[in-house]
């Protein structure tokens, strides 16, 4: 047997030791996050460019109901029309789970650090709440290192600046489909998100 011919069977052997570990569905569920989300996500869901969320170890359960969400047009923010509608639209409800299970098996970006003040009153909303203005602890739902639990996402290691939009957009009913969250932050001053988010993203 020549060298190239031991090559070739080596090949196919590992092949068929691998083949079975991969559909053909998840082959093209990597090749959609590769080709296409990457170009925003970035090429493992952790994009450095604040305008574009990470996906990166986010819960799938939730990233499933976003994409849903704007399918549907129900998340209408500005920033969810101009980039996201269009793009769900193109996706059945298979394939919205399976982007969701790709993504949460990413390994999720490390928290940075950020300003000393900021991060300690940020620490406080996020453990304790603002009870005088009925705001909850974040982390009663979002998890004491801000990991997130099925629908409710994760905030650790997440860009901050793109979370302080969020909550402006909850709080203007911008993104006006979650009550909770609306209102988690209608009483919230720029300053209370800016020191939450600089917290909840260090984890
Ligand atoms: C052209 C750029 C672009 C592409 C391509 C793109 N996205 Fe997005 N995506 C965005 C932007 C911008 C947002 C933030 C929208 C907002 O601010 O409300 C977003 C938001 C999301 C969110 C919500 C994240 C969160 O934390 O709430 C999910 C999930 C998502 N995208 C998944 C995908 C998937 C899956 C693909 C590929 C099928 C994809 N995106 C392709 C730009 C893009
Ligand atoms: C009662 C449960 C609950 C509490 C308390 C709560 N959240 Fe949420 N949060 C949610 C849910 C559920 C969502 C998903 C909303 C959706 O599907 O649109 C969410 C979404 C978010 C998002 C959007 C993340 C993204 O990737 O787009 C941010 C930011 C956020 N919460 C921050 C906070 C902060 C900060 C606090 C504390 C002041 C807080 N939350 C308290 C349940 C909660």
């Amino acid at each position: 047997m020549n060298q190239r011919c031991l090559e070739l069977l080596l090949a196919s052997a590992l092949l068929l030791l691998v083949a079975p570990a991969f559909s053909a569905e998840d082959i093209e569920i990597a090749r959609l996050a590769t080709q296409v989300c990457a170009n925003c996500h970035g090429p493992h869901g952790d994009s450095v460019s604040s305008a574009f969320p990470r996906l990166a170890g986010q819960q799938a359960t939730y990233i499933e109901v976003q994409l849903k969400a704007f399918k549907d047009q129900s998340r209408g923010d500005p920033y969810a029309q101009a980039y996201m509608w269009g793009m769900a639209s193109q996706l059945d409800e298979g394939t919205m789970k399976r982007l969701g299970a790709y993504y949460a098996a990413e390994r999720p970006n490390p928290g940075r650090t950020g300003d000393a003040a900021r991060m300690a009153k940020g620490k406080n909303i996020f453990n304790n709440g603002l009870p005088e203005a009925g705001i909850l602890a974040c982390a009663s739902c979002h998890g004491e290192n801000a990991q997130g639990k099925d629908a409710i996402p994760r905030l650790a290691g997440q860009h901050p600046e793109y979370l302080v939009k969020q909550l402006a957009a909850f709080k203007s009913m911008q993104r006006g489909n979650n009550p909770v969250m609306h209102a988690m932050t209608d009483k919230m001053s720029l300053e209370q998100m800016q020191a939450v988010a600089e917290y909840a993203t260090s984890k």
